[in-house]
């Protein structure tokens, strides 16, 4: 069993484990991955500040995220394809979520579907919906979500058209992906993933195939998708799903401060600070450098979260100090569940987790709720002086 201590061992393991599809649709931004890139190494710009003689006994990284108890400020990102990654992802990282005691977002494009993932947890989970052309499909999905008994619906709002990630592109990426010759050979050197993948029947889109309207095979899939995310989306659109689901509420995907402004109004109950991990408009500030400008613009109006960059336990905490009440990991767990199953997800989950509680204690603090911007040195230019 290899030593991980880190999540760039897990990532290793996953390259090395799953297929070379699977594993550029994760570790890809789109176009140059300017954002990509900066959603990482802006976390490096910022440092910490050690403090001394300072009892560090009792310490704890228990919190709330939107009022709901969590062992550490941290959720599991809606990752489309998760079950591709490996075989029954979805489950897995689900399973492993629950145990640790942080939630676990489920996207639309998830291979297991919302009801499969309730059957085989025992805690309310979240659901990440993209916004559809088809109201039929729309109010369906959004009745089987609360059916399923999710606890929290998080609207994601910068994916009203898909930006472009080259590799996906050259790799003709499809779930399940297509057999040609390239595939094939790649396939033969990553067996445990199909050997597991045989094993299942969850191989398509589970929240769609069978449940919208001329779906029924995965191949028209990619085609209904970019003929149904809807790019009317507008904040009137918002305001009825917020109706129509009636529960718990996050917008996903805000970046700058006049939009901030808008979704707090909607009376929603978090945002999170975004760029779907560079993958949309490549060029767009990196999401920790996006965050302090949004919090000094909503206030205490709305609770604020943040995703995209996260690869360590100091990561959450540089985020947490500087403001946010919670973050989301999306390829940090990814690597773990490519690496290793469900057991890979709790070791990620386990890194952040020690990293995140080690350093806190370093820098005299012993819960989460004592963690603030003194914490921190963060540069002069950091926000950046642009025109
Ligand atoms: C492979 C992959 C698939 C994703 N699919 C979705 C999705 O289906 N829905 C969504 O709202 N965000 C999606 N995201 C964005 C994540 O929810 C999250 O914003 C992002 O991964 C955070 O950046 P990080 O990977 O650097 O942690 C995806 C991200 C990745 C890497």
């Amino acid at each position: 069993m290899p030593v991980i201590t880190n999540i760039n061992d897990l990532k290793r393991l996953h390259k090395r484990r799953t297929p070379k599809i699977f594993y550029d649709y994760c570790e890809s931004g789109s176009w140059t991955e300017q954002t990509f890139r900066e959603n990482t190494s802006d976390f490096d710009k910022i440092r910490l500040r050690q403090r001394v003689a300072v009892d560090m006994e009792g310490r704890s990284t228990a919190t709330k995220m939107i009022g709901q108890d969590v062992a550490m400020p941290v959720a599991l990102a809606p990752v489309g394809l998760t079950g591709m990654q490996r075989a029954d992802g979805e489950i897995k990282a689900a399973k492993a979520a629950e145990k640790f005691g942080v939630p676990f977002t489920l996207s639309t494009m998830s291979i297991c579907s919302i009801e499969d993932v309730a059957a085989n947890t025992t805690k309310p989970f979240w659901f990440q919906l993209y916004v559809m052309r088809d109201q039929d499909f729309l109010k369906n999905i959004i009745q089987r979500a609360k059916d399923a008994g999710v606890s929290a619906l998080v609207l994601t709002l910068d994916l009203q058209i898909l930006g472009q990630r080259h590799k996906d592109l050259k790799n003709g990426l499809s779930a399940p992906p297509k057999l040609t010759p390239a595939v094939l050979a790649d396939l033969a050197t990553k067996w445990t993933w199909g050997l597991e993948m045989l094993q299942t029947k969850r191989r398509g889109f589970g929240n769609i195939i069978g449940h919208a309207k001329n779906v029924d095979d995965p191949s028209s899939l990619f085609k209904w998708t970019a003929e149904q995310f809807d790019p009317r989306l507008d904040w009137g659109k918002i305001e009825a799903i917020k109706e129509m689901w009636g529960g718990p509420l996050i917008l996903k995907g805000v970046m700058e401060p006049e939009d901030a402004v808008i979704a707090a109004k909607t009376g929603c109950d978090a945002i999170v600070v975004s760029n779907h991990g560079g993958r949309q408009l490549d060029g767009a500030l990196s999401s920790i450098r996006a965050l302090p400008p949004i919090l000094d613009a909503v206030g205490d109006s709305v609770e604020v979260h943040l995703d995209s960059g996260i690869r360590s336990g100091q990561d959450v905490l540089k985020a947490i100090a500087m403001g946010a009440k919670g973050t989301y990991i999306g390829r940090a767990f990814i690597h773990g569940l490519g690496a290793m199953g469900e057991e890979g997800v709790t070791r990620a989950l386990e890194v952040i987790h020690k990293e995140m509680d080690i350093s806190m204690a370093l820098c005299g603090r012993k819960h989460i709720e004592d963690v603030d911007r003194d914490i921190l040195r963060v540069p002069e230019d950091f926000a950046g002086r642009w025109a």
